[in-house]
């Protein structure tokens, strides 16, 4: 058989060898046809040819099975050769990721209070109407409520307006004292160069028994941690109105664009205006069962934080994800 030994010898494809294994080992292949002439050997000489016959294919067999790892292991030598991947060659991909500044300032934020022994708490981003208004004493119809341009869902829902629901969440959770703040996003109808339909707030609670806090030490907080944020700068506490706070108070700093000269930033009054704050109104802590308490909130946008940290002009810009802003923070 050495004619059909030489037709596997000969190949060198994986193609023409699945060829030749039918020419050979297929039904109505070469060997089958061998097999078929025994029938007409005399009786005496079968067995001797049939042992022949039966050598021969298993010869075939072998080298069949030789050829075809060969040929499947110099397959797989080129595939790897061609696919190679040199990972010893230099990138041109240089840029490397950096936190978001609003991300960066929101961490600045949260590590000031996580100093002061502050716990973090978290709520819903879909709020119901009692957490988001009434138990901050913003009852229905109530005008301040206009203040808020709220997104409200089909079911009732709200998607929250400022993350002071986390208040009424954790003070139902929870038993006085109360050290919080409350960091994440929400939402308003809002869009123009200092408003974007969702920001970041960082919300402050601190609850203790009652005469133990005052706006004395509201005051006090909040100006070591402007003066964190933002170095030397100027602060003032200027009365304001929130229906969850009595008294309340928004917080300025002193422009750090013109050092308080006036700029078209400062709209020429040279203040910027960056946190609303109070002590807690009496209704809020009805609304949560809490008796014989005192404490302060407070609440600040950290993407007016970023924009003022950073000189952004452009609040909008800081969700564009423009990378030749972003790199600007690596
Ligand atoms: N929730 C207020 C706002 O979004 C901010 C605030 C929080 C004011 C806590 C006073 C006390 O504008």
């Amino acid at each position: 058989m050495k004619h059909l030994e030489d037709k596997i010898t000969q190949v060198n494809s994986l193609e023409t060898l699945e060829k030749t294994r039918i020419e050979l080992f297929g039904k109505k292949g070469a060997l089958t046809a061998e097999f078929k002439k025994l029938k007409d050997v005399p009786g005496p000489e079968k067995k001797a040819f049939a042992e022949g016959l039966n050598q021969s294919k298993a010869n075939l067999q072998k080298l069949y099975d030789e050829k075809y790892a060969l040929l499947k292991k110099q397959e797989i030598e080129k595939i790897l050769k061609a696919e190679a991947i040199d990972v010893s060659l230099y990138s041109s991909l240089e840029a490397k990721g950096a936190l978001h500044p609003v991300m960066a300032t929101m961490d600045k934020i949260i590590d000031y209070f996580i100093a002061l022994n502050f716990s973090i708490e978290d709520g819903p981003k879909i709020e119901d109407d009692f957490h988001n208004f009434e138990a901050l004493n913003l009852p229905k119809n109530h005008p301040a409520r206009d203040m808020q341009d709220t997104f409200f869902c089909k079911d009732g829902g709200v998607l929250r307006t400022h993350t002071s629901p986390v208040q009424i969440r954790t003070m139902l959770q929870t038993q006085p004292p109360i050290r919080m703040i409350a960091p994440g996003a929400v939402f308003r109808k809002d869009y123009d160069i200092t408003h974007t339909p969702m920001f970041h707030q960082v919300e402050g609670l601190v609850v203790e028994p009652k005469g133990e806090v005052s706006f004395a030490n509201l005051k006090a907080i909040l100006s070591d941690f402007l003066h964190y944020m933002f170095g030397d700068v100027e602060i003032r506490f200027r009365p304001s109105f929130f229906p969850f706070t009595e008294p309340s108070a928004e917080v300025d700093i002193s422009c750090i664009f013109c050092e308080g000269k006036g700029c078209r930033v400062c709209s020429h009054t040279g203040w910027l205006e960056v946190l609303g704050c109070g002590i807690v109104d009496p209704n809020v802590f009805k609304s949560v069962k809490y008796e014989n308490v005192s404490g302060y909130a407070f609440g600040l946008g950290v993407e007016r934080f970023a924009m003022l940290l950073h000189k952004v002009p452009d609040l909008r810009m800081l969700f564009e994800g423009d990378t030749r802003l972003l790199e600007q923070f690596r």
